[in-house]
């Protein structure tokens, strides 16, 4: 059989998505990521070789401290609570990961001090004052986000710790003017410390080699290129504390900078794997000179980190390199970068609420290139794509012709297939696809395939079976031509599997078949019974995307400051003691405003107005008594999210103690809390 299922031993590969960050939701960006990588494994699967995907969470750093303490969590149940959202994101989507764990585990704490140690014994880091802006009032090192001022360049007011929004200048973040800690707004002082540096210099001559060695794409390797050609710096791999991450051996306040021990997630996501299955171990798929694989796949925005410090810490501990690092592009929307306030700025959990995970996976594949280039997400040939080719192509054929199979002959295939030679063609296709697939070059893959899918629908309108069964004599052509058109559907979904595992299932069960293999290019289904045919995709309305996007816009927070809607809500206060009715920006900042989840609602007895709501707000339960009984029923309220002002005295009522206050505005039914459930908030968020 040419060029189809010959292949040499499995392949032993470890495979990973770069770790999303837990301060924020999965979005279109990270599905890229993973559906790309999904494509991969599935693909790989299918060929029978063996594939262990992992991630993880990324957890450590200041923000999630502050996050945690903004939100009065323990950094470890805040950032549990994310990881199993983040998990249940992906699964939504098909992401077939072996194993999604965190970086905020004993594995990953072990194995980032025994690489310091390694690295440490072989004189691979030494020690270095750093001084750093610090916030005086919070008493921590400020990372440059965290700072505001005057821009060194062109003097523009508010800018960033590292470049300016204005002119666009790059600076370090103690040469702003009048600088403020975002954090308290204190003046920050500079300050001096003793960090730890890994003498990432000692590695120009092995990065130099290893980018030779095809482990990246050519792009890639011209860029890194330019950073070797221009020298390389140590890389500081501390922080002070207060830190959220693992302490540095032999140190009380040091801890590892997120980024040092964030790839060494993969490596303990996989252990915990490993310790779990007997099928593989930790030291197979690490140790030097492994011939095992190990493939990352990551954006262009973390090239450095994964092309640069991480083959040189690994190789530095005596671990093994990187097999290929596969780099994307990223991600815009209709030709702009994904935004809130447009509503492209698209959570993977939004999407889910309107639409196939499927649709997503297909169209990033028709776009998929191997290489860095950015990739835009047009929406309207988002729908065009889906509809013709899914629908209007592959899965048209089955529903043409699986009908006459199972009405005309009970569900049975002709004995033999009818046009060899198309067969033989959809066959010969199989090593090109198979090389675009091993190559991320997805979207020729998926061109090839439709280009087949043509061919099959030519076939069927030309042998015409819905003339044919009108014809004496004819019953034969019509399940031999129907035979065909479904042994051809069939191959087409061994082609996309990789894409559109879900389809493949439910295809797999209507031809009554085991799940499909590369291998299973080689035999047609003859003589054989097929399933009921059920229809597996339906056509995607542009209204549908609209509404997804509708879902997906935050109004801008800045606007809706500075006007105020009369009609709103804030228009029904009563007007307090402050000059004209207004109260100051000082008065309104003592209101601490919290999101809050109605768990429990119940009419009172004895008030006509009252409901009695229990609020969770995420580390506490409060009582509430609030006065909306005529617009709203009790029923329709638990579950919903509103705003709380939280630190309102407690008033005592008739019927007992009324424990903050609800803010809700509308007209009265299920849809009018100023909180949309979909929208990312969660019980305890500060409102600002
Ligand atoms: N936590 C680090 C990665 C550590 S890996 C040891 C990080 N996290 S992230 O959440 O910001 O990004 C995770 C991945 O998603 C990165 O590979 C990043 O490039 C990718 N994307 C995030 N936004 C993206 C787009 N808008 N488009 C495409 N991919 C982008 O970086
Ligand atoms: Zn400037």
């Amino acid at each position: 059989m040419p060029g189809t299922t010959s292949s040499s031993s499995p392949r032993r590969i470890l495979v990973t998505s770069a770790l999303p960050y837990i301060n924020g939701a999965i979005h279109l960006g990270h599905l890229l990521e993973h559906i790309q990588t999904d494509i991969w494994v599935r693909y790989q699967r299918m060929r029978g070789h063996q594939v262990i995907y992992v991630c993880a969470d990324d957890t450590h750093g200041t923000a999630t401290m502050l996050m945690a303490e903004e939100r009065g969590m323990a950094p470890e149940t805040l950032i549990e609570t994310i990881r199993a959202e983040h998990a249940r994101d992906f699964e939504g989507f098909l992401i077939s990961h072996d194993n999604y764990y965190s970086t905020h585990s004993e594995e990953n704490r072990e194995i980032s001090e025994l690489i310091f140690t390694r690295l440490k014994d072989k004189g691979l880091i030494f020690t270095d004052e750093v001084s750093q802006l610090y916030d005086p009032e919070r008493q921590l090192f400020l990372a440059d986000r965290f700072v505001r001022g005057e821009c060194p360049n062109c003097g523009a007011a508010d800018q960033p710790g590292d470049n300016c929004d204005v002119c666009s200048a790059t600076y370090d973040a103690m040469e702003l003017k009048n600088p403020r800690s975002t954090l308290s707004g204190a003046a920050p002082e500079i300050r001096a410390s003793e960090h730890y540096f890994f003498d990432l210099p000692q590695y120009q001559d092995f990065l130099r080699d290893w980018l030779a060695s095809g482990a990246v794409q050519p792009e890639v390797a011209n860029k890194l290129g330019e950073w070797l050609e221009a020298g390389l710096k140590p890389w500081d791999i501390s922080r002070d504390a207060p830190y959220f991450g693992f302490l540095i051996p032999g140190t009380a306040d040091k801890y590892f900078y997120v980024w040092m021990d964030a790839p060494i997630g993969y490596m303990a996501s996989f252990r915990n794997y490993a310790d779990r299955h007997n099928e593989v171990s930790f030291d197979e798929f690490w140790n030097a000179g492994a011939a095992t694989e190990v493939h990352h796949f990551i954006g262009k925005d973390i090239i450095n980190f994964h092309a640069l410090f991480w083959p040189s810490v690994l190789d530095g501990a005596g671990f093994r390199t990187p097999t290929r690092i596969h780099t994307h592009g990223f991600i815009t929307v209709d030709g702009t970068r994904m935004s809130k306030s447009r509503g492209t700025f698209i959570n993977a959990a939004t999407y889910l609420e309107y639409m196939e995970p499927e649709y997503l996976r297909y169209y990033y594949a028709t776009k998929l290139t191997g290489t860095v280039d950015d990739m835009d997400i047009n929406l309207d040939d988002f729908v065009q794509r889906v509809n013709s080719d899914l629908v209007g192509k592959v899965v048209n054929i089955a529903s043409r012709c699986a009908g006459f199979i199972n009405k005309q002959f009970d569900g049975l295939l002709a004995g033999h297939l009818d046009d060899e030679a198309l067969w033989a063609g959809y066959q010969a296709a199989a090593s090109t696809i198979a090389d675009h697939y091993e190559n991320d070059d997805v979207g020729k893959a998926v061109r090839e395939i439709t280009r087949l899918a043509d061919l099959a629908n030519q076939y069927i309108a030309e042998h015409a079976p819905w003339q044919l069964i009108k014809e004496e004599g004819q019953r034969d052509r019509v399940q031999a031509v129907c035979s065909m058109g479904l042994n051809l559907f069939r191959l087409l979904i061994v082609y996309l599997k990789p894409i559109l595992p879900k389809m493949a299932a439910e295809s797999e069960a209507f031809l009554n078949v085991d799940p499909l293999t590369w291998a299973d290019l080689d035999t047609p289904l003859t003589g054989h019974r097929v399933n009921a045919f059920k229809p597996l995709f339906s056509r995607l309305e542009r209204k549908t995307v609209d509404k997804l996007v509708d879902a997906s816009r935050v109004p801008d927070a800045s606007q809706a400051q500075s006007t105020p809607d009369p009609a709103g809500p804030a228009a029904n206060r009563a007007a307090p003691e402050a000059d004209g009715g207004f109260i100051s920006i000082d008065d309104f900042a003592k209101v601490e405003l919290k999101v809050a989840k109605i768990v429990a609602a119940s009419p009172v007895d004895g008030a006509d107005k009252l409901l009695e709501l229990t609020l969770d707000l995420g580390d506490e339960q409060r009582r509430v008594f609030s006065g909306i009984k005529a617009a709203y029923e009790a029923d329709a309220l638990v579950g919903q999210l509103t705003v709380v002002v939280a630190n309102l005295a407690p008033r005592k009522m008739r019927f007992g103690t009324s424990e903050g206050m609800v803010l809700a505005a509308g007209p009265g039914g299920a849809d009018i809390f100023l909180i949309r459930p979909d929208s990312g908030a969660e019980p305890g968020m500060i409102v600002r």
